[in-house]
C-alpha cells in the first residue's frame, strides 16, 4: 500500500490505495453515488472517480474521448511514442491497432482452449490443500488462493513454475507500487522486461507447445509479432492473469466463510456454484481499470482535463441500485446478474473463461475439503487496496463436519 496523507473528503480528496477504501470500499462509493456520483482527487495529478453504472458505461465504450495508454493510475503519463501499442497490447492499444493485438489472444483463452487446463488445476488445489495438513487455523489467500492463478499461467506461457514468486513480486510492483518515485517504478519494470526477454530468446531456440512460442510464430497486419510486441502481451497475462483471479477466489470464500447459510447450501446443492461464482464477481468485483482524458473537454458538467486519468469503477457499477436489485446483498441464485467484474467494451477481459474456469475448479475442491469452515479472526483480514482489491491475509477456521 502506498505512502499518501489519509483521506478526509472522499468526494474532492479520493486515493483508492487509502486503507479505509481497500478494507471496505462499498459505503464509500455508494455515499458518492448518492452525493456526487464523479469523484475528483488533485492526487496522482488529476483523477476522477465515476460511481453510476451508466457514466462507468458510457466511458468505457467511448475510445474517442478516453485513451487505454494508460490503464494504472500512478503520478506518471506514459510517453505519447509507445502508442498505439501502449505498454501492455492489447489492454493498453486504442483502436484501429487494438483489434489485431487482441484477437492474437483470442483463440488460446476460447473455452475449449482453456478446458486442457481443468485436470491439472485440480490436481494442483488438492496438493495445496494437502499440504496443510491438519492445521485448524489455514490461510486461504496465503496458503490457496494466491497459487492457483500463477501455477495456471505459468503453464499456459511456458515459464518455469518455480518462478511464482518472482511473478507475484512483479505483480504487486505494478499494481500496488503506485506511490513509488519514477525512479523506482522504471527499475522494477525493467527487471519485469528483462525476465521476459530471456524467456522469450530461450523460447525461439527451443520452440515448444505453449503461449510464447504460439505468439513468437504468429503474424500481425502480414508481419510476424515483433519479440518487444510478444514480451508486453506476455508481461500483462502475467498482471492481468494472477492477482485478479487470485483476488476473485479469495473473496468468494471469504464471503462463504462469513455466511455460513450460503456456504451450507453450496455444499448441499453444488449445482448452484456457476450462479453463485457470478454473483460473487459482482458483488466482490475486484478490478478496477482506469483511462486517461484525450484532450479537455466538460463530461456531464466535470472538467476534464488531458491527461486526467479516469478509474472505470466496474466494482461500484455492480453496487449502483439503478442498475442491479438489491445491490448490496449476495444472492447467490441471482437470476438475472448482468455485472460488469469483466469489463465493457472493446477491452472486455479476453481471459474470463479461463478466470471462471479457475474460479469454479478452486471453489469446488475447497467446498469438497472443507464443508465447514469460518473467519478465525475478522480483524485479521487483510485487503488489498489499489485498483485489483481481493483478500491478501484470510485466516479461516476449519470446522468438522
Ligand atoms: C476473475 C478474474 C478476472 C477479472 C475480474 C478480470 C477483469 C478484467 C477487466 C475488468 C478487464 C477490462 C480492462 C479495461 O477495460 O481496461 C480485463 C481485461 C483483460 N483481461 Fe482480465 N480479468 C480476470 C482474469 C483474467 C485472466 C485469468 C486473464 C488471462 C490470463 C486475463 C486477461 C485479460 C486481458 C488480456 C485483458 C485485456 C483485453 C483487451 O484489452 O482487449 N484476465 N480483465
Amino acid at each position: 500500500m502506498g505512502l499518501h496523507d489519509k483521506v478526509t473528503d472522499w468526494a474532492t480528496d479520493f486515493d483508492h490505495t487509502d486503507e479505509e477504501w481497500a478494507a471496505d470500499p462499498y459505503p464509500i462509493w455508494d455515499e458518492l453515488r448518492a452525493t456526487c456520483p464523479i469523484a475528483h482527487t488533485e492526487r496522482y495529478g488529476g483523477v476522477w472517480l465515476p460511481t453510476r453504472a451508466e457514466d462507468v458505461a458510457e466511458i468505457a465504450y467511448d475510445t474517442e474521448r478516453f485513451t487505454s495508454r494508460s490503464v494504472v493510475v500512478s503520478k506518471f503519463r506514459p510517453p505519447m511514442e509507445l502508442a498505439p501499442q501502449g505498454i501492455a497490447p492489447p489492454i493498453s492499444s486504442d483502436p484501429p491497432f487494438h483489434k489485431g493485438a487482441r484477437r492474437l489472444l483470442l483463440p488460446a483463452f476460447a473455452p475449449q482452449a482453456v478446458a486442457k487446463y481443468e485436470e491439472s488445476t485440480r490436481a494442483y488445489c488438492h496438493e495445496l490443500i494437502d499440504a496443510m495438513g491438519d492445521a485448524a487455523v489455514v490461510d486461504a489467500a496465503e496458503g490457496y488462493a494466491q497459487f492457483i492463478p500463477v501455477r495456471v499461467i505459468a503453464n499456459m506461457l511456458g515459464l518455469p513454475e518455480s518462478d511464482g514468486d518472482r511473478f507475484r513480486g512483479f505483480v504487486h510492483h505494478v499494481l500496488e507500487g503506485v506511490d513509488k518515485s519514477m525512479e523506482e517504478r522504471a527499475a522494477g519494470m525493467m527487471e519485469l522486461f528483462g525476465y521476459l526477454e530471456e524467456q522469450i530468446e530461450d523460447h525461439r531456440a527451443n520452440p515448444r507447445d505453449d503461449l510464447i512460442t504460439y505468439l513468437l510464430q504468429s503474424e500481425l497486419d502480414g508481419e510476424p509479432v515483433d519479440g518487444f510486441h510478444v514480451a508486453r502481451t506476455i508481461g500483462l497475462l502475467l498482471i492481468a492473469g494472477i492477482d485478479t483471479t487470485w483476488s476473485a477466489i479469495g473473496a468468494s470464500i471469504w464471503h462463504l466463510a462469513g455466511h455460513g447459510d450460503d456456504l451450507a447450501r453450496l455444499v448441499a446443492e453444488p449445482e448452484l456454484l456457476p450462479m453463485a461464482i457470478e454473483e460473487f464477481l459482482r458483488a466482490y468485483a475486484p478490478v478496477t481499470m482506469a483511462r486517461l482524458v484525450r484532450e479537455d473537454m466538460d463530461f456531464k458538467g466535470c472538467p476534464m482535463k488531458a491527461d486526467d486519468f479516469v478509474l472505470l469503477s466496474f466494482p461500484a457499477a455492480n453496487r449502483d441500485p439503478d442498475a442491479v436489485e438489491r445491490p448490496n446483498e449476495v444472492i447467490i441464485d441471482r437470476e438475472v446478474n448482468r455485472h460488469s467484474a469483466f469489463g465493457l467494451g472493446i477491452h472486455r477481459c479476453a481471459g474470463s473463461h479461463l478466470a471462471r474456469l479457475e474460479m469454479r475448479v478452486a471453489l469446488e475442491v475447497w467446498l469438497e475439503r472443507f464443508p465447514r469452515f469460518e473467519l478465525a479472526d475478522p480483524d485479521g483480514v487483510r485487503w488489498s487496496g489499489g485498483q485489483v482489491r481481493g483478500p491478501r491475509e484470510l485466516p479461516l477456521r476449519i470446522l468438522g463436519s
